[in-house]
């Protein structure tokens, strides 16, 4: 009896990963809407910055915001931390599982540096500590004091680690690194800064002192920064199901992850500004911006990629080329010890199933290096462009 424990823990941890994530992201879209939403009206209670009214579930909610906290604190609060952290743990617990024990695999590519699987990890794990406390320093820097000057210095942070990472990792690997340690970043603010501030400001409030303002205004900040983050991490954290994203290898990965973070930023611009009340003018232009900026980044990546014609390509080069660099994977029965059958279904043992798999393996082995898996058997450029000739020559 074969059980793949591994695959099974896999399957289990990304459910896990899947669901905390998403009751994060959810609350987070929830209470910056709900932050948003508020309004001032007459006869507030003192103390109350404003309120909102909505209504969902058969019934109506009535929500008013103490700006700093309440007199007296009620017997029954709630909070709203384990999301983030169980997003993180599973995560991480997913990083190991499919990264760490697949480093050959998975994380490192030999033609990109030629690591053992500890220096990798250790690598890996450096990344995340480091970018966080860089990221923690500049915010806490006099860079913190204005949004802007943060928001730009954080984009740079993350686009220079999107570098390092391209020149180190496999691409898959890299741009789940750049969704990763922004992730951390996200989770850290929570138990970093937001629920320590919170936890203060009701500590305070038990001694009966007056809490210091500038402990909810940090928390604050924090979490509209984990609400700008939440779209690009999502989407960093699927790239490797769109190899097409990661095209950019080691020369301009880095630019595509600048792309994700500015569209989903403004995409969640949007939203925020409409929640506040936004209307008109405000409100017209994120979404063609977005727009433009994703056209923009698809004609970008197909510019790159025009195919350079150096006359036919023979069926017998073609099938040379997929024999040498994919069959001991990808066959019915592949020769590699690592697949028991042949990964994701794809069986390229024959010139028309080559031919069948076109599209899908133009975006995975010709327009992008996702293919071979980490790059193991050294596919050159030109081979990658003969197969892609090809490829292109047999459909037309
Ligand atoms: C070391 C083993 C290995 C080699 C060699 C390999 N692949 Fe793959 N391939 C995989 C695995 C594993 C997957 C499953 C997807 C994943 O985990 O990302 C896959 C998936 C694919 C897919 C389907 C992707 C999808 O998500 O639909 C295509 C197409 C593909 N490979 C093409 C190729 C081509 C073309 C080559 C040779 C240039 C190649 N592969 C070489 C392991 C390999």
């Amino acid at each position: 009896m074969i059980i793949p424990w591994l695959d099974w823990a896999s399957l289990a941890i990304r459910w896990l990963h899947l669901a905390a994530g998403i009751a994060w992201i959810g609350t987070s879209f929830y209470f910056i809407w709900l932050d948003r939403s508020l309004r001032v009206r007459e006869n507030l209670p003192t103390g109350v910055q404003g309120e909102s009214w909505s209504v969902h579930g058969g019934g109506f909610y009535h929500v008013q915001k103490y700006a700093v906290a309440p007199e007296a604190l009620p017997d029954d609060l709630h909070w709203f931390k384990y999301e983030a952290y169980f997003t993180w743990l599973s995560g991480f617990a997913l990083l190991i599982v499919l990264y760490y024990f697949g480093a050959n695999t998975y994380l490192i590519d030999s033609t990109r540096a030629d690591l053992t699987p500890t220096m990798a990890i250790g690598i890996s794990v450096a990344f995340l500590i480091g970018s966080w406390g860089l990221y923690e320093a500049l915010c806490r820097s006099p860079i913190g004091r204005s949004t802007t000057v943060l928001a730009s210095s954080v984009l740079v942070l993350i686009l220079v680690s999107a570098f390092l990472l391209t020149q180190i990792f496999s691409d898959r690997a890299a741009f789940l690194h750049v969704g990763a340690l922004i992730g951390t970043i996200m989770s850290a603010n929570v138990f970093v800064v937001i629920i320590p501030n919170q936890k203060k400001v009701v500590a305070d409030l038990l001694e009966k002192k007056l809490p210091d303002p500038s402990l909810g205004a940090h928390a604050r900040q924090r979490s509209l920064h984990n609400n700008y983050l939440t779209l690009p991490v999502l989407l960093l954290m699927v790239s490797a199901h769109y190899p097409l994203l990661f095209s950019g290898g080691a020369a301009w990965g880095w630019l595509v992850v600048g792309f994700i973070i500015v569209i989903g930023a403004i995409v969640r611009h949007f939203f925020n500004t409409h929640h506040t009340g936004g209307r008109g003018v405000q409100l017209i232009w994120q979404w063609p911006l977005a727009i433009i900026l994703g056209l923009g980044l698809i004609f970008f990546i197909a510019s790159r990629h025009e195919l350079r014609f150096t006359g036919q390509v023979s069926d017998n080069q073609a099938f040379n080329i997929v024999e040498q660099h994919c069959v001991s994977c990808h066959a019915a029965h592949p020769s590699n010890p690592a697949f028991k059958t042949a990964p994701a279904g794809v069986v390229l043992d024959s010139l028309a199933s080559i031919r069948q798999h076109r599209t899908n393996i133009i975006s995975q082995a010709v327009m992008s290096q996702a293919m071979p898996l980490g790059n193991a058997t050294r596919m050159t450029p030109e081979e990658r462009s003969a197969l892609g000739q090809w490829l292109q020559q047999t459909a037309d």
